[in-house]
Parts: C-alpha cells; structure tokens; sequence
C-alpha cells in the first residue's frame, strides 16, 4: 500500500518526506549530544504556526526530559516579505529564566523574525539561546542569523508544506513543496 498523500495539490516536491524524516532525525541526535548535560533545563520554543510540525517530529528525537512552550508572532510587511516589525500574539506561557532555550523555527528567510526573537528572549534571561530551523534561504538573508540547527538550504521560491502555509492552507501536507511559477 502505497504511503502517499492522497490529496495534495499539485506542488513540485522539493524535500521528500523520507529525506525529512532522516534530517530530522539526524538533528534530533545532534541535539541530544550537544545538551546532554543539561537535559532538563532545555526548553524547545515552537515559532506558531510554522514550526508545529518540525517541533512535532524533532522532539521525540530528542533524547532529553526537555520542556516545551511556544510563541505566537506576527511580522508586517507584503505578503512575500516581512519588514521586521514583529508582535507577539500569544506569548510563552513559563519563564524561560535560567533556561537554555532553543527556538524552532519553520524558515529563516530575510532573519528579521530570528533577529527579533533572539533580542526579546535575551530580555528574560535565559542561560543560553540557539536557533534550529528546519530551512534556510541563504539568497533572501539581509541579517546575519547563525542557525545552529540547520536541516536544510533552499533556493529562493515560496516553499509550502510540513508546516508552511500558502494563505493558511496546506500546512498539513507531509513533504516540502514549492509552487512553480
Ligand atoms: P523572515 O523574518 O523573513 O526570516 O521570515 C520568516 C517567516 O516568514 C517564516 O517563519 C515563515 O512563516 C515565513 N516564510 C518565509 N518564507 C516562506 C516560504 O517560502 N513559505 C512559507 N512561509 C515563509
Ligand atoms: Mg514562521
């Protein structure tokens, strides 16, 4: 029986789901090594509503007693471009004081939003804070955001799925698309 979606819209896939699974993994140990020595004061940051399906599957990866939280922003700019002015819209709901935080984020585009977050957590003194994002497009970069955790580079095209919305759909879809132009 075959495992495909059944539904998806024709997107050209980019990353497979086999090719995610394996990333993911890969990085779930990486993680592990890296924080094994301070497991429980590790606090993964969900980015809503991107990175819930990243979080998802990296988490049970991840070989720690680590906590969970997420953060709700909302970036203003045109629909293709964020301008870096970022509001929070639904807030962590622990204190992160102490804490060695590691924000999963679904995409650093420009890295306005990674900017912002690193600056407003910095703010409620953390031990330590990195990032790990699912994808990287290093054309679109105007900020120099180090990524920790990288799973994987893509070229400059709007990318969908696993996560990532056109206009709020198709983040249910299980691989990495884009839409062809
Ligand atoms: P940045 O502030 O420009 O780095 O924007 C990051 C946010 O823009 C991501 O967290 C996504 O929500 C959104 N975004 C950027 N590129 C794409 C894309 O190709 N598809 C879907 N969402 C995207
Ligand atoms: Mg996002």
């Amino acid at each position: 029986m075959s495992s495909e979606q059944k539904f998806p819209p024709p997107f050209k896939t980019l990353i497979s789901k086999e090719e995610l699974n394996k990333r993911i993994a890969e990085l779930g140990a990486e993680i592990t090594k890296d924080y094994q020595e301070i497991g429980e004061d590790l606090v993964l940051i969900g980015v809503l509503k991107g990175s819930v399906i990243f979080l998802s599957d990296l988490c049970r990866k991840i070989e720690l007693p680590c906590s969970m939280d997420f953060i709700g922003i909302a970036s203003y700019g045109d629909d293709t471009k964020s301008s870096g002015v970022v509001q929070i819209t639904s807030d962590l709901a622990h204190s992160i004081e102490g804490k060695h935080v590691l924000i999963v984020e679904d995409i650093i585009d420009t890295g306005l939003t990674a900017q912002y977050l690193f600056k407003n957590l910095a703010t409620r003194r953390p031990a330590s804070v990195k990032l790990c994002s699912l994808l990287h497009k290093p054309d679109r970069s105007e900020i120099d955001i180090s990524i920790d955790y990288l799973g994987f580079a893509v070229p400059n095209k709007f990318v969908v799925g696993f996560g990532l919305d056109i206009a709020q759909k198709y983040r249910n879809v299980d691989f990495i698309g884009y839409v062809e132009e």
